[in-house]
């Protein structure tokens, strides 16, 4: 196939950049390079530098695409509470452009980078596609209301839409791993100090109602994750907008992730405990039985792979 891959000189779109072109598909990114990095784009595939708004219509119109992967957004939970206005217009403003030029074009399928920050503070766990949606920041408000305009897409004009709610993404592939400017993410902030980057790391809070009073999270490998993209993409349907939950089904506390990180580096790395970071869960772990159910997908990776896949990345850049 054709696809366009939006944002795929990020983390998680490079990964499935590099997935796309090894299952033999032809890949163009569209990245505006804002947080992205254009070596991080895999060889092979084209780079267009640009936004959404800017380049969808241009990049589409008669090049024969068959469909698109939507990576492309603003994705920081603090950023979003601080600049709502900025997560608003970068997310759904760029997603509605990156739509309307599909439709003018007639590209209909698009699997879409969703997030488990939809759910906001679940109910119960693990979490079920079918649960309330409260997202409680910004970020997950966009990426819900993209869901919906999905829905929308599917239902108005055929579009065959997938959306992948991601849980906690870690891990690398190969020279494909997380580089982050501002890194806000637990494993690597935890890596960094085996690194020697970082003298601690801080724990956000030890009173929250866990094991070991720190939040649970389910960490998926952006292989795995990757795997199901492709997945996806064979499982777009016209007319049809599917949501599925993407993690492992296990939870880990920060405190157990610092461990496997120490027994991974063999580094001390030493824990402050600070106040909770606002907006956290206490936990959020997926239930992905839908996925795996519909559509075949199984996580192959635990959390120490992730751990050492992303310690081998961080090690091969210093
Ligand atoms: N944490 C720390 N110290 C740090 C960094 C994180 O204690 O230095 C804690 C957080 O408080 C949280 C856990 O580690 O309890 C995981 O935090 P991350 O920032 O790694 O990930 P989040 O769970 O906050 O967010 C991730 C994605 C979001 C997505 C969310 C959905 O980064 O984009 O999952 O669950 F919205």
């Amino acid at each position: 196939m054709k696809l366009l891959v939006t944002g795929g000189a990020g983390y998680i779109g490079s990964v499935v950049a590099a997935q796309l072109l090894e299952a033999g598909h032809r890949v163009v990114v569209l990245d505006d390079l804002s947080t992205g990095h254009a070596d991080a784009v895999p060889e092979g595939a084209e780079l267009v530098r640009g936004t959404l708004r800017d380049k969808a219509l241009e990049v589409l119109e008669g090049a024969g695409f068959d469909a698109v992967l939507h990576f492309a957004a603003k994705s920081l939970v603090g950023e979003s509470v601080e600049r709502p206005g900025l997560y608003w217009d970068r997310n759904l403003g760029e997603s509605l452009a990156l739509l309307d030029a599909m439709r003018e074009t007639g590209v209909d399928r698009i699997v879409f980078s969703s997030t488990a920050a939809t759910y906001g503070e679940p109910e119960r766990t693990p979490i079920l596609e079918t649960d309330p949606t409260r997202p409680t920041n910004p970020y997950g408000a966009t990426k819900l209301a993209i869901d919906a305009t999905l829905t929308e897409f599917a239902r108005l004009y055929g579009i065959g839409g997938v959306s992948l709610r991601y849980f906690n993404v870690a891990g690398a592939y190969g020279r494909f791993g997380e580089r982050h400017t501002v890194e806000t993410h637990l494993i690597p902030n935890v890596l960094a100090v085996a690194a020697g980057t970082r003298e601690s790391v801080n724990v956000f809070g030890e009173d929250y109602p866990t094991p070991d009073g720190t939040c649970v999270r389910d960490y998926i490998h952006v292989v795995d994750l990757g795997r199901a993209h492709l997945l996806a993409l064979e499982a777009c349907t016209p007319g049809t907008h599917r949501i599925y939950n993407l993690g492992n089904g296990n939870g880990f506390s920060v405190r157990e992730v610092i461990e496997v990180c120490r027994e991974v580096t063999g580094h001390p790395i030493p824990a402050n405990v600070g106040p909770r970071r606002p907006g956290d869960p206490a936990v959020l772990v997926a239930s992905s039985e839908k996925i795996q159910s519909e559509l075949g997908w199984k996580p192959e990776h635990d959390l120490r792979q992730m751990v050492s896949d992303a310690w081998a990345f961080l090690q091969s850049r210093a």
